[in-house]
């Protein structure tokens, strides 16, 4: 019995191959490496000390797919592979569209004819909007106020998923709501690879830190938080990789009296942190430093925004351990070994 990953190639999905490794599971990943390279799957065989199985393929392509699970015991699938730039998807709103929206539905199709109906799907914090008040549980509102096509890409899944599962209750689904992933894997051999200028506050940070670029810009300092500046909830890649094993876990062990299906959770710490915080933060695990200018807000940005992890905890017996000077830390390593990303020749 495999896994299929597919996005398995990107920052979230290498790391989710380690820690499915290390609890045993069998995998295949499926990714078109748009916005990956291979080397984050050799480096990911560098840690676990095995090969990976790796096909090359586009989630649109259902040709390709139902070969793979032609060939393949595949009885459930982490569903990573989306395109994520919320800026990018602005501007062109029907290729993510397509790839998000569109191959999901391809995935589930073909998911359907091989009767593989296990599906743990990568969504977002962006689902709920501008939240009315945090700690943002999972029943809090979604699908209004999302300001850009990405976000609302994931929310369109999330109710294709509902729809779903209410045709065929043999669908077991899980739907985490990641708030904002950071860090790295201890080892420094895998990380978060951005092209071009990174979007994110953290890749941002880690690239002024590490030279690359020259000062941060704080989008925005009058909001209403503890200094201004915008509070998010951070979260160490690695707890939010455990969480798809614990996620895989509850989906195989559900029994016939099926409860919180499709099984909805945030994966938080329940923390928020400013950016000014973050900056101190990295600053004191790195020793480096970050010059940073304030600048007018963002579009599209958001005051506050954490988690109510409860459920997660609960649910999927699972809680985010790293604290923030551990994801400073762990970011600040994989960027300093590796200041071109993968394509970086210290470990070859
Ligand atoms: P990533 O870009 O590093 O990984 C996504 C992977 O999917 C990449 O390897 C890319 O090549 C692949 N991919 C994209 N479109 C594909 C397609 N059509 N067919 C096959 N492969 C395709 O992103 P990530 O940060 O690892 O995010 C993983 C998932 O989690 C995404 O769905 C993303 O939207 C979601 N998510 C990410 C964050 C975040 O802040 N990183 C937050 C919430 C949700
Ligand atoms: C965090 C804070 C910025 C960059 C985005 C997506 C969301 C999810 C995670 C996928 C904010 C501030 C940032 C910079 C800054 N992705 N900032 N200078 O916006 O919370 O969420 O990534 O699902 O959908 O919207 O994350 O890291 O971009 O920003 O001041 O150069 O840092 O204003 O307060 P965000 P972020």
């Amino acid at each position: 019995m495999k896994i299929l990953i597919t996005g398995g190639a990107g920052y979230i999905g290498s790391h989710t191959l380690v820690e499915l490794c290390s609890a045993g599971y069998e995998f295949i990943v499926y990714d078109n490496l748009s916005n990956s390279s291979k080397e984050a799957l050799n480096r990911v065989e560098k840690i676990i000390g095995k090969s990976v199985e790796f096909v090359e393929g586009d989630i649109r392509d259902k040709k390709l797919l139902q070969e793979v699970f032609a060939n393949n015991n595949i009885d459930s699938v982490i569903h990573f592979a989306g395109l994520k730039a919320v800026g990018e998807s602005v501007e062109k709103p029907l290729e993510y569209y397509d790839n998000n929206v569109n191959g999901t539905v391809a995935l589930l199709e073909v998911m359907k004819e091989y009767n593989c109906k296990k599906i743990v799907f990568s969504s977002s914090a962006t689902v709920y909007g501008d939240p009315k008040e945090v700690p943002i549980t999972e029943d809090a509102q979604t699908g209004i106020g999302i300001t850009n096509p990405y976000g609302r890409s994931k929310y369109f899944i999330e109710e294709i998923l509902k729809d779903l599962y209410i045709s065929d209750k043999s669908w077991k689904i899980a739907i985490l709501r990641y708030f904002n992933p950071i860090g790295a894997h201890e080892s420094g051999l895998i990380g978060e690879d951005p092209e071009g200028i990174p979007n994110n506050l953290m890749p941002y940070i880690s690239q002024v830190a590490v030279g690359k670029l020259k000062e941060l810009q704080v989008f925005g300092d009058d909001y209403d938080t503890v200094d201004g500046t915008g509070v998010r909830d951070y979260i160490h890649v690695v707890d939010l990789a455990n969480a798809h094993v614990k996620a895989v876990e509850y989906l195989n062990n559900l029994t016939l009296n099926i409860q919180n299906l499709p099984l909805i959770c945030n994966l938080g710490t329940g923390k928020g942190y400013s950016v000014l915080e973050i900056v101190k933060a990295f600053k004191s695990a790195s020793g480096a430093d970050v010059p940073y200018k304030i600048v007018a807000r963002r579009d599209g940005d958001i005051a506050i925004c954490y988690a109510n992890p409860t459920k997660a905890n609960e649910l999927l017996n699972w809680k985010a351990k790293r604290d923030i000077e551990q994801m400073c830390k762990d970011s600040w390593n994989w960027q300093s070994k590796n200041p071109r990303g993968y394509n970086n020749d210290i470990f070859a």
